[in-house]
């Protein structure tokens, strides 16, 4: 078998195993649309990168909720599981806060623009993703903070009690860090230990237990949000 083939055949598996996935569905006729030309951004794996754009463009979720006592919002599942985690943390003394959600579009032009402004380019785009490539727009990554706040949006939060409570815990309640340091060349993006996105928690224990940093590497080189809609259903 051709070695892309035998990746292919072996990502599928892990995949199938991971997510009890049933069989293949029938092959669509060629005039049919298929789940692979499809984009799928409410699903819970849907890849947003620095490369890869979410589509449509101006996608929101159709089930934010709001973070209690504050304005942030996020899908209703992530703040179930946040809700989780947070309770976790307080169980073993960590003091946890949600410093932002779900941003639109537009929210995230503004928010690039301002990195734009004040920093220059390239600084603006080691750090914020331009408008469309943000996972923040599929309503399933947060960034938190410690209640102390004193690494508020700061890579020092990866050194603190909390920064260092979540990057042990996140994956039992479904999160990753997206933005490791040890993955910034491949990410694009700096170190962002207050950076969680939500794919839940047998993807991410799973990609836990392997050591597995990355969506992308997990999904495969090719990954894309249609793909794992594919193999998954339809289940956002
Ligand atoms: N800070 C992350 C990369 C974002 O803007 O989505
Ligand atoms: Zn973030």
């Amino acid at each position: 078998m051709p070695v892309a083939r035998a990746l292919a055949a072996a990502c599928l598996a892990v995949l199938l195993a991971v997510t009890g996935a049933g069989p293949a569905p029938a092959q669509p006729s060629p005039d049919e649309e298929t789940s692979l030309e499809r984009d799928d951004p409410a699903h819970l794996l849907a890849v947003v990168t620095k490369q890869v754009p979410i589509s449509p463009l101006d996608y929101e979720p159709d089930d934010l909720v709001t973070w209690p006592g504050t304005d942030y919002r996020m899908r209703a599942e992530v703040r179930e599981q946040l809700e989780r985690l947070f309770a976790a943390a307080r169980e073993d003394g960590h003091g946890l806060r949600v410093i932002s959600g779900y941003r639109s579009y537009d929210t995230q032009a503004g928010t690039y623009d301002y990195w734009v402004r004040h920093y220059g380019r390239a600084a603006a785009d080691a750090t914020s993703a331009r408008p469309g490539h943000s996972e923040h727009q599929t309503g399933l990554a947060v960034d938190l903070d410690s209640t102390t706040g004193e690494c508020y949006l700061e890579q020092c939060f990866g050194e603190t009690a909390e920064g260092q409570w979540v990057a042990e815990h996140a994956h039992e309640f479904g999160f990753l860090l997206s933005y490791p340091s040890a993955a910034r060349a491949l990410t694009g993006f700096a170190y962002e230990p207050w950076h969680l996105r939500y794919v839940g928690p047998r993807v991410a224990t799973d990609m836990h237990e392997r050591g597995v940093l990355l969506l992308t590497s997990y999904l495969g080189a090719s990954a894309s949000s249609a793909r794992i809609g594919e193999l998954l259903g339809s289940r956002g």
